[in-house]
């Protein structure tokens, strides 16, 4: 009720317009503040910046954009939301149910967007049969990054399945080395806890856990397995992770003073900032036990019902992220593969290639699933109440038991 009220006051005074933002400009919020993430951002601005659109940022870090999400909402609340924002599917879905997006569905059908959009995607950028946001990539959560250095010197290979994976770590934590770079934030754990999930009980377990939300699954004995994985991975961490940066968790890898990362594929935009060839001096392989399926989530750009002549810089936005040819140098930046299905992969990395290849074997497979962490399995409060038991464990002596008790109890809480 008294949010109803806010939202009508706030959408009334949208129409005023952003202090901050011209008729030819966009005020852009994101979250994309890391080496590759900002390379990334810089080729959305330089190709806005050459249509003689001023490009306004508003940043505000946090990966997974957590952060990002809570700013965007004072904002929105105020009055004063920003021309565009970057969005998760299911926060697309959250805000246009809100009312807060503007349609733009007559850009859509002029550039026959239903044809170049896989209907995964489409799921999230259209609410009620209209486009209301624009899918900029496709990304891959469940990645192991991995030193190649360090597996070499040390005669390794990657793990295929998580007691690899453990034999792997308990190797290089013998030697002295630390088996896994992490740093200690609830989308971090919830990265790992998903490829887990996904790697110890297969797709159809992943699909009633995760997406179905289902109690039963969540106390079954491969649910207990999983919190056990968590409880090593826990061990194969450093001490000084609470809080760390996820890039900053991977600049470790980079540089070998940690072996193995497991994240999405944003790390390969660090990789590339840092000048390194992605299957090169960083190995990537899909987290153990997780091949044949593709968890993915998509960063997407939502326009805000700001009124008056701005609207026209937004179409002109939501067409200039829907060019192939911008998804393509956009992607390559990025670490993910293109939103659109029909660019061509031939200048992508091998991790690119096989990410796209992968996709394909899984649609057809019927394998591809929303991320939890990532915002496309559950909406905000559901997903918030997976997260705060998986931190809670992860950062306790708390069982694999109770864990999956309070799990199954916090997910009927939140229906
Ligand atoms: C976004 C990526 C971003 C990552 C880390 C994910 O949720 O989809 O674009 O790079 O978070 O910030």
């Amino acid at each position: 009720m008294k949010w109803n009220v806010i939202r009508i006051a706030a959408v009334a005074a949208c129409t005023l317009g952003s202090a901050a933002a011209s008729a030819q400009s966009v005020e852009v919020m994101h979250w994309w503040t890391s080496g590759g993430e900002g390379a990334a951002i810089g080729v959305l601005k330089k190709d806005l910046e050459s249509r003689g659109i001023q490009w306004i940022d508003m940043a505000v870090s946090g990966g997974g954009g957590e952060a990002a999400m809570t700013a965007l909402r004072a904002r929105a609340v105020a009055g004063n939301p920003p021309t565009s924002a970057q969005f998760l599917g299911m926060a697309v879905v959250d805000w246009a149910n809100e009312d807060f997006l503007s349609d733009l569905t007559e850009v859509a059908t002029k550039e026959n967007w239903d044809r170049s959009i896989p209907p995964a995607l489409q799921r999230f950028a259209k609410f009620k049969g209209k486009y209301v946001a624009v899918p900029v990539n496709i990304h891959r959560p469940h990645w192991l990054w991995m030193n190649a250095r360090i597996f070499n010197d040390n005669g390794l290979r990657p793990p295929t399945t998580w007691d690899e994976f453990n034999a792997t770590a308990d190797k290089l934590k013998a030697k002295g080395i630390l088996p896994l770079a992490m740093g200690g934030q609830p989308f971090q754990e919830a990265t790992a806890w998903e490829s887990v999930v996904l790697g110890l009980g297969g797709p159809d377990f992943y699909r009633k856990a995760v997406i179905e939300a289902d109690p039963a699954s969540m106390k079954s004995a491969t649910m207990l397995k999983v919190f056990d994985q968590m409880r090593k991975l826990r061990g194969y961490v450093d001490r000084n992770f609470a809080g760390r940066d996820w890039n900053l968790a991977t600049s470790m890898v980079i540089k070998g003073d940690a072996a193995m990362q497991l994240m999405g594929d944003w790390v390969k935009g660090e990789l590339i900032a840092a000048k390194g060839t992605p299957g090169k001096e960083v190995l990537c392989i899909v987290a153990p036990g997780t091949q044949g399926s593709f968890l993915f989530n998509t960063d997407f750009f939502a326009m805000f019902k700001v009124g008056g002549n701005r609207r026209a810089m937004q179409l002109t936005m939501a067409s200039a992220v829907m060019n192939p040819t911008f998804q393509e140098t956009f992607n390559l930046a990025k670490g993910s593969i293109p939103a659109r299905s029909d660019v061509p992969m031939d200048k992508f990395d091998a991790c690119g290639k096989q990410s796209a290849a992968d996709l394909k074997a899984a649609t057809a497979a019927n394998h591809v699933y929303g991320s939890l962490a990532h915002g496309h399995a559950q909406p905000a409060a559901m997903q918030r109440a997976y997260l705060d038991v998986i931190t809670k464990h992860f950062n306790s002596d708390m069982s694999s038991k109770d864990a999956a008790e309070a799990l199954a109890k916090a997910v009927v809480a939140a229906r």
